[in-house]
């Protein structure tokens, strides 16, 4: 289909809500895997500012489009707007994927499983049974953090600039999920108190900045080689922090995995096929090498 493919009253629109949306890189992922697979769709960026989320949400259903994936800053507020919010999304407390079946829009929460099948595919990892630290408490901490307690990850704890919200998450993932789940905050970490988790996840936005040191509370001599590293920061693709780690000798997982996984499946959702995710893998390195590239280039 490539670049011959017409826009035509067939073809099936999705598309993707944010503020700012210009730089979101699941337009290029999405429609190359359209073109690989060659369907009749399309994928496109919408540009919705808060005030008009609700109008937004309404013309998902008013202009039949199959789907929208959704960003910052609607993931939160979209929920109250939807017909139906499945599992994940509810407890996570944010939708980043509707769909729109025959007319009702159900919300689904993609980026704790597109982390959890990250770590499937590309380090063997499975949460069951596991003891999980995520570093950082934000929305994507408690992403991750519900899907791996849905996978009975044996324990999740979670270690956070500010204790306070270290705790409200770790409460949350207990009385909910009933998984045991303790707070730190990030000065208490030692090599002692990450010495038991199988898997380290690194979840705060500390070290986009190309060449930022190791955060100083995930020094090196606090990870231990048998546990796996992931950070699910991907620009840079290759973060100070799992360079520190496969030093210590640790596998590691980088962020751009979560990337591709959280759009497959959305894909798969949508079209009821399996996403060509070596495809999506593909255009997001380009593109990153690219804009690495041009920022270079300044
Ligand atoms: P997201 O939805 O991407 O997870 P968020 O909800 O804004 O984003 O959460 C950001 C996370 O990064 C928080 O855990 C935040 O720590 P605080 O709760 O203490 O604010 C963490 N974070 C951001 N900048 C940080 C920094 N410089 N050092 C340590 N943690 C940082």
């Amino acid at each position: 289909m490539s670049s011959e493919h017409l826009i035509t009253g067939e073809t099936r629109i999705a598309g993707i809500f944010g503020d700012p949306v210009a730089h979101s890189l699941s337009p290029l992922m999405h429609n190359a895997a359209y073109a690989e697979q060659d369907l009749d769709w399309a994928y496109v960026p919408f540009h919705v500012v808060p005030e008009r989320l609700a109008s937004a949400v309404a013309a998902v259903g008013a202009l039949n489009l199959a789907g929208v994936n959704v960003t910052i800053p609607h993931k939160v507020a979209i929920v109250p707007h939807l017909h139906e919010v499945d599992q994940s999304a509810r407890l996570i407390g944010a939708v980043n994927t509707v769909v729109n079946r025959n007319g009702a829009l159900i919300g689904y929460n993609t980026d704790g499983a597109g982390f959890s099948q990250s770590l499937r595919m590309e380090a063997g990892f499975e949460a069951a049974g596991k003891r999980v630290l995520l570093v950082g408490a934000g929305g994507a901490a408690r992403a991750i953090g519900v899907q791996l307690a849905l996978e009975a990850a044996q324990q999740v704890d979670v270690a956070n600039r500010t204790l306070d919200r270290a705790t409200a998450l770790t409460a949350f993932l207990t009385k909910e999920l009933g998984v045991t789940s303790r707070p730190y905050a990030l000065e208490d970490l030692t090599p002692a108190t990450t010495e038991p988790y199988d898997l380290i996840v690194h979840t705060t936005s500390w070290g986009m900045e190309p060449n930022a040191a190791v955060p100083p509370l995930l020094m090196p001599t606090a990870l231990h080689a048998h546990t796996l590293v992931a950070d699910i920061v991907y620009t840079p693709q290759d973060t100070s922090l799992l360079q520190a780690a496969r030093e210590r000798g640790c596998a590691v997982l980088a962020g751009l995995g979560m990337l591709v996984y959280q759009a497959a499946l959305a894909y798969e959702l949508w079209t009821g096929r399996g996403a060509p995710v070596d495809v999506m893998y593909n255009v997001l390195r380009e593109q990153l090498a690219q804009r690495n590239g041009s920022m270079a280039r300044g």
